[in-house]
Order: structure tokens, then sequence, then C-alpha cells
């Protein structure tokens, strides 16, 4: 069949915002390579991030500045070849942006045109509205990140709860206000109090997705790595585990070496 002919309803920024109306929560998972995010995308997924938290669950690195532009093209291009209904959402990584509004832009068009995402994800408020607007004048769909932002992890030190104190909090609610203004299609809000989260969904007429942000925002998005247990030291309170592959596959391989060692792998009838 020629993707032309393709029936599926596709999850596109104005469904998106269709579902904030209806009061439709939007469900959203990072996925890194094609045969996580075939999964995910067939699990009935609104949202693939292909997050730059790569850095850390595919990489191993501390924190998520390490990741270049072509990093995240690499691993968008092989999440889009899987995707039958998501809206594809690709992380800005650290540095391509920050810096000015046309350098923005171009690392944005790197991202569309090379790996065919479907929109891009910038951290952070009025500090890039430039870069954001720039972004949206080329046709391409942006995504904002407010609360903890961890490609600011070394000016705040820590990853715990942001906007506990009412001028962050102000502020936030501010900058909120602001990415709508710009443009922006949707807001995740990472890690500040539910309370706060709930006041923000309710101000904006775009969606806003949460991570540790409470039960009311718009949607829930969590890094599928954690979610599915792979990923065993990271254990913040929001972090429901929906299953332990960590132990699955360790034994599996386990069963697997022992086989090999003990020769009853193959067997007569995996052999030709
Ligand atoms: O990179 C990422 O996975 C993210 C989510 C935590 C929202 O930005």
């Amino acid at each position: 069949m020629s993707i032309h002919q393709n029936t599926t309803k596709k999850i596109t920024t104005h469904r998106l915002q269709e579902m904030k109306q209806r009061g439709e929560k939007i469900s959203m998972l990072t996925a890194y390579d094609y045969s996580m995010a075939k999964i995910v995308d067939e699990a009935g997924i609104d949202i693939i991030l292909v997050g730059d938290s790569a850095s850390n669950v595919m990489a191993g690195n501390e924190t998520t500045l390490p990741m270049k532009l072509d990093d995240m093209i690499y691993h968008a291009t092989s999440v889009v070849r899987a995707v039958n209904r998501a809206l594809v959402v690709v992380d800005m990584p650290f540095g391509t942006y920050q810096g000015n509004s046309k350098e923005a832009l171009s690392s944005a068009i790197r991202i569309m045109k090379e790996s065919g995402g479907h929109s891009i994800k910038m951290e952070g408020g009025r500090e890039i509205k430039e870069s954001i607007e720039r972004i949206l004048t080329a046709g391409i769909p942006v995504m904002g990140h407010l609360g903890l932002t961890p490609q600011s992890i070394f000016k705040f030190g820590t990853y715990t709860v942001r906007a506990t104190e009412e001028s962050e909090a102000q502020r936030l609610i501010e900058d909120a206000l602001l990415l709508q203004e710009y443009g922006c299609f949707g807001i995740v809000l990472e890690k500040i109090p539910a309370e706060l989260a709930k006041m923000v969904s309710e101000r904006l007429h775009i969606p806003t997705i949460g991570i540790g942000a409470g039960k009311d925002t718009d949607g829930q998005v969590l890094v599928l790595h954690d979610m599915l247990g792979i990923n065993k030291e990271f254990k913040p309170r929001f972090l429901r585990r929906y299953a332990d592959l960590y132990a699955v596959m360790l034994g599996a391989v386990q069963n697997y070496v022992a086989d090999v060692k003990e020769g009853s792998f193959p067997n007569e009838n995996e052999c030709y």
C-alpha cells in the first residue's frame, strides 16, 4: 500500500487542540529507535517525543547537554520510519537554539528535513522568544517546555521540584501565557506543584503535558525506559512503572548464556 492510501487518522497539532477542548487526555511517551517506536505507536500513543533524554537512557550520559543535532536527527529518523499515527515531536538539543534565532531556525529546518519529524520542542520561556517566532514563520510547529528544564541543570544545580516559590510560580505562569501568544501548540510542564500545573492548564487554550506535574494537565508524558522499568536507577515519586523489563531482559539473556554454555542451544529443530 502506498502512503497516500493510508487511512489511519493521524494525530496533528489541531487534533491535540480539539482533544483539549473536549477534555480528552493526551498520552505522550519518549522513543528513540525504530523497534520501540513501532510498539509505542501501535499501542495508540498520541505523541512520541524523541527526547534529548536519549543522552541519559541511550548514551549513558549524566545530563542531556552532550546531545548533538546529528544524534537527535539519527534517533528521530529511526522513530519516524516506525510511526503510523502519532505526532512526532523532536527535542532541539542544547546549544542549537539559544545562541540566536537564525541558528535556531537552521537547526529546526535540519530536523524537519532530514528526520521527517512533525514538530520540535525547546526548553525555556521569554528568553527564547525570537527563536520560537522565527521557527514558526517557517511553518514548523513548536512545543514549549517549562518548569524543570534539564538543559539548564548547571544553572539550578539540582533536579528538585521547580516553582515552589511565589515569584518563580508567577514567572512560570507568565512564560506559559507568552509561549501560547508566540504560537506554541503545547507546553510540557516538568516537575512543578500540581496546583500550579492545574492553574496554568486552566488558563491556556493550548494543551499542557505534565511530567511530575499532577493529574490536571491536559496530558501526561514519561520517559519510555523509566516506565518500562528498563532503567532501574531512576526512581522519582512521579514515576509509575508499568513493567520490570530490566528483570525480564536480564533473565532472558542469562538463560541464553546458560543454554549456549551447556550446548542446549541450538537444538535439532533450530538447525538447517
Ligand atoms: O527529553 C525528554 O525526555 C523530555 C521529557 C522528560 C519531557 O524532555
